[in-house]
């Protein structure tokens, strides 16, 4: 017979055990990352407007369009270790580990918003 305080916790525990197994990664952490290394190129919203962007050609990419979206972990992993060749997207394989690596993807995921929010706020509503 099983104790109940055990079955109400199991629930949180399968949660720990799942995230763990799909390797699933701080975005947090992540965000830290980006803001020191990445902003600069990408910009803070990850819109490729970073400081560093008039001077790049090719521009840094928005890690939010539509493109880079539908890209596969996969695929951006490997551009975010080995770099872009003939762009000035660096690598990072030997100044972060990939756990970094994978908390920044984490993050850059988080930038991509699919609700209804707007970008820019609507304009305020006139008073009657
Ligand atoms: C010196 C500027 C610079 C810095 C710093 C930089 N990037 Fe980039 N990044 C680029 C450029 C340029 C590209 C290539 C744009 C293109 O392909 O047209 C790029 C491409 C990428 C892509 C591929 C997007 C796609 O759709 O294939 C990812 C992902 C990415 N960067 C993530 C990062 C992350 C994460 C960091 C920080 C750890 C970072 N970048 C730092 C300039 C930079």
């Amino acid at each position: 017979m099983m104790n109940r305080n055990l079955l109400l916790m199991l629930p949180g525990l399968m949660t720990i055990l799942v995230a763990g197994a799909v390797g699933a990664r701080s975005p947090e952490q992540g965000r830290m990352i980006y803001e020191a290394r990445c902003a600069v190129c990408h910009g803070n919203q990850g819109r490729g407007d970073g400081p560093e962007a008039p001077f790049l050609s090719p521009r840094p990419a928005s890690l939010i369009s539509a493109g880079t979206s539908a890209k596969s972990d996969a695929d951006l992993l490997t551009v975010i270790t080995n770099g872009k060749p003939r762009t000035a997207m660096p690598a990072w394989k030997d100044s972060l580990t990939e756990e970094q690596r994978r908390d920044v993807l984490a993050y850059i995921r988080t930038l991509v918003r699919f609700g209804p929010k707007p970008l820019t706020p609507a304009p305020p509503q006139e008073q009657h």
